[in-house]
């Protein structure tokens, strides 16, 4: 690591009184410098209750978002502009109005993956860590689901009373995890349990031995007896895993299990962030203030 822009970044932390939060996909470098690690929901959470001026956040544009949905008063930088999210981003704002009027009993639950207009429109957000919970809980018998089909299939399984109409979204670096892939996996390392995120096919949920998000997959790992894991999510989640396990094995189901978007932010872009205030996430108040109802209306529902 080096120790020069580490050094400079942790001075500059303190003169703006900054905390750092990183996703667990975040570079090993990133997730080292981090005040806190975690999934998307811990992250939200998170961000409810840092006692600071400017939260810098490492991850992707829905994560710094929701961010600052929840905290009008911070100052909130997402170090790269670019880092989208491409499942995110297939929810048209007009084709989901167009929904909303064709399904008027159906309200919308939307992952958290999603832009704060496409939150603005929803009754509550979920996130891989609770969306079946908050299926159940909503008190509604019919819902669209947006943007991702593969949860939405996941959900639809742990609670069929419901009625789920899925949006077509998934998540590029999930969805080309095949059965294949798995059948595979499971006979190089036959030990092993098999762990998946819930944004994977349907068809290989099925063969997972554990489905979680991917702070979920780190307390299945600690909390198992078991030594050995195939592990169904992006890669960077491993560092962690080893970190905190250096008496288990974890193999990544597929070696290119890798999100593009949550790799762009290096140790120069963070430094970058705190010393030119870059980049600032600002959601327009109208916005703001309608999506900060549907992200308090999971948190309700969770407790
Ligand atoms: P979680 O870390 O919340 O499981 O989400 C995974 C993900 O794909 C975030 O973009
Ligand atoms: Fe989006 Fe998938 Fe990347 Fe998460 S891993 S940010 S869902 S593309």
């Amino acid at each position: 690591m080096d120790k020069t822009i580490v050094e400079e970044i942790k001075k500059l932390k303190k003169q703006r009184n900054a905390i750092i939060l990183a996703h667990n996909y975040q570079r090993e470098e990133i997730q080292d410098i981090a005040d806190f690690v975690g999934d998307s929901l811990e992250l939200s959470k998170k961000a409810t209750q840092v006692q600071c001026d400017v939260i810098v956040f490492c991850g992707v544009h829905f994560m710094a978002e929701t961010a600052a949905i929840l905290n009008p008063d911070k100052t909130v930088l997402l170090p790269e502009i670019e880092a989208g999210c491409p499942m995110a981003d297939t929810v048209n704002i007009r084709e989901l109005k167009e929904w909303i009027k064709k399904y008027p009993n159906s309200p919308v639950i939307s992952y958290v993956n999603t832009t704060a207009e496409v939150k603005s429109l929803s009754y509550a957000c979920c996130t891989s860590a609770n969306a079946p919970q908050i299926v159940k809980a909503v008190p509604f018998d019919s819902i669209i689901f947006v943007p991702d089909k593969n949860l939405a299939d996941w959900a639809k399984k742990q609670v069929p009373e419901k009625e789920i109409i899925p949006w077509n979204g998934f998540c590029p670096t999930h969805h080309m995890i095949k059965k294949d892939d798995v059948i595979r996996a499971k006979n190089i390392y036959p030990d092993a349990l098999v762990v998946v995120h819930p944004e994977c096919r349907p068809e290989v949920i099925e063969l997972a031995d554990h489905v979680a998000s991917t702070s979920g997959m780190v307390r299945f790992a600690k909390s198992s007896q078991a030594k050995e894991f195939i592990i169904g999510t992006e890669i960077g989640l491993l560092y962690r895993l080893r970190k905190e396990n250096p008496d288990k094995k974890f193999y990544p189901l597929k070696t290119n299990m890798i999100c593009p978007n949550m790799k762009i932010t290096t140790l120069e872009s963070v430094l970058r962030a705190l010393k030119e205030n870059k980049y600032i996430i600002q959601v327009p108040e109208d916005i703001r203030l309608k999506a900060y109802e549907a992200v308090q209306r999971m948190f309700n529902l969770m407790s």
